[in-house]
């Protein structure tokens, strides 16, 4: 009897042995993961722990017209009118700190730089100025405008754990492959009905807020939309953006859109109608000018209709 009771009391020691040791694994797989950081992808320090008084204050205000842009200058602007009613965020996800989700996380590192567009070196300030004349179809800042220093201050501090000359890891937009074929407005209209329209609506103009201020929604053509010489008038950029931010909430590590869909959808949006702005000053180096550029002139002979839509494959290799 006795031999029996030692017996089951070994046998539940070895399995709970075993128990140990399942736990043994268990721990340090947590262990492993506690050891990888959050993310591989950059992310800022916190605005929030800046002891500087007078710099925390310029920093935060900067952060302020880059998620509330609409309240200081949209068409109800409280400092003056001069946009569409965009917010920058709208575009620079999370106050432009989201991975893939046109970040500014490069901006500080990278600027001053010659850029191709205008062939000329661009300060920060002069690229903040190319989105409010064109994302935001709107009028530039004064450079030295207490605005403009602060927006300026806010990337510099995004920028602060950056490397000079360096791009951080996930800034900007996430590449995604061409198709093989022209992208497609009206198998992307069936997606937009289905994916964007509840939010963006089915005539594209989105929804503003009770009072008329800024968009709950942003529209995404139309009068109120960014313009045609706008960064997102392209339509890799579109598709880029839309893949890996869109449906709202959506993010490069879980995407929900194929490539096919991100492509059509974006090919619906770039067919609809949008404000235009006069660029002759743009690409003075004309074969410097991005191959989905949707209006000409172009250095190649292909037509502004597969400049505008695809496929584009050929065309990058005509062009190296
Ligand atoms: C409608 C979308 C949209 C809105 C709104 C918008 N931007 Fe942009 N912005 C873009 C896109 C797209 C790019 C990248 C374009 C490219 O590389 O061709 C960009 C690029 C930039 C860059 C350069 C980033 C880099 O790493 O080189 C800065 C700085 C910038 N935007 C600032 C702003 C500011 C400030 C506002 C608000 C006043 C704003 N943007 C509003 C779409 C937008
Ligand atoms: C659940 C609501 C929702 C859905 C669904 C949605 N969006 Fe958006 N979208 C937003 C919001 C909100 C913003 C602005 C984000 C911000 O300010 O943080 C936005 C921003 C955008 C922008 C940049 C701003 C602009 O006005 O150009 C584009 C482009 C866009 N969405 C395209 C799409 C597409 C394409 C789909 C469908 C595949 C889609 N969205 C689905 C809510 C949504």
């Amino acid at each position: 009897m006795k031999s029996i009771v030692v017996l089951f009391a070994l046998t539940l020691l070895l399995f709970s042995c075993g128990g140990v040791v399942d736990n043994h694994q268990t721990l340090s797989e947590a262990q492993q993961i506690q050891a990888t950081p959050l993310s591989e992808f950059w992310q800022p320090l916190d605005v929030f722990d800046i002891k500087d008084d007078q710099k925390s204050k310029e920093v935060l205000y900067g952060r302020d017209l880059i998620i509330y842009t609409a309240y200081y200058f949209g068409p109800k602007g409280r400092i003056a009118q001069q946009t569409n009613g965009l917010n920058c965020q709208n575009c620079h996800l999370n106050a432009g700190t989201k991975p893939f989700g046109n970040n500014y996380g490069s901006v500080a590192s990278t600027y001053p730089k010659v850029r191709a567009r205008s062939g000329k070196m661009e300060s920060i300030e002069k690229r903040i100025n190319d989105c409010f004349e064109r994302s935001l179809n709107g009028k530039p800042l004064l450079e030295n405008s207490k605005e403009m220093r602060a927006m300026v201050a806010y990337m510099k501090f995004l920028g602060e754990n950056v490397k000079k000359g360096e791009k951080a890891a996930g800034s900007g937009l996430k590449d995604l492959p061409f198709l093989n074929r022209a992208a497609d407005p009206s198998r992307g209209k069936g997606v937009y009905e289905l994916r964007c329209a509840s939010c963006h609506q089915s005539n594209g103009q989105g929804i503003i807020d009770g009072i008329g201020q800024s968009y709950v929604y942003p529209p995404l053509w139309g009068p109120r939309s960014f313009n045609n010489a706008a960064g997102l008038s392209r339509i890799s950029n579109m598709a880029k953006y839309v893949k890996y931010n869109m449906p709202l909430g959506v993010s490069h590590e879980a995407p929900e859109l194929s490539d096919e869909d991100a492509w059509d959808v974006a090919a619906y949006i770039e067919s609809k109608p949008r404000p235009h702005k006069a660029v002759p000053q743009d690409w003075p180096d004309i074969s410097k000018k991005p191959i989905d550029h949707p209006f000409g002139p172009y250095a190649d002979q292909f037509s502004e209709l597969q400049h505008k839509y695809g496929p584009f494959t050929a065309m990058k290799k005509n062009k190296k």
